[in-house]
């Protein structure tokens, strides 16, 4: 793998609404400030990682970019947010496409409410990263490059 890695960073329902959105719980960045900053980590590799990033409300849009990075993509780093805990689609999307996903999640859901505790997609992805808040975007990018150099023998 002699090429520069493709990730793409998909976002579900509500992330458009970071830094507005309770704070307290997902931060003061913007989904926009979080974006930046994956660009500048993303400079600091050799690889130099081409990032791409994909953020909407609807479900069938989130299925419809995890098929395409398929063709497109080493890996999908995914915050499914709400779409997590109930979408049997974006799991079979991940399956259906092999594609290398990463879960991710600002807050840690598992102490938050039961609901949260379940995801859909943690099965089928290569790991979960939750709790970090925007941190957790930039530890699901170093995964994907460390993932990389794996499967490149580096
Ligand atoms: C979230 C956690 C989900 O439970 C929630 O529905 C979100 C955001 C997170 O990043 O912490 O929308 O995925």
């Amino acid at each position: 793998m002699n090429q520069n890695p493709k990730i793409w960073i998909i976002n579900g329902p509500n992330l458009n609404l970071l830094g507005e959105r309770e704070p307290g719980i997902y931060g003061s960045q913007t989904l926009a400030d979080i974006e930046k900053s994956l660009q500048d980590q993303a400079q600091e590799y050799p690889e130099k990682p081409v990032l791409s990033f994909y953020q909407s409300n609807s479900e069938g849009r989130l299925v419809d970019w995890i098929q395409a990075a398929r063709h497109e993509a080493d890996f999908v780093l995914l915050n499914a947010g709400a779409y997590t805990h109930t979408s049997v689609a974006l799991r079979d999307a991940i399956v259906g496409s092999q594609v290398q996903a990463i879960e991710l999640h600002l807050s840690n859901v598992h102490a938050r409410e039961d609901f949260r505790k379940t995801s859909y997609i943690s099965a089928v992805c290569v790991g979960q990263i939750a709790g970090f808040g925007a941190d957790s975007y930039h530890l699901a990018l170093e995964a994907a490059i460390r993932l990389y150099r794996k499967n490149s023998n580096i």
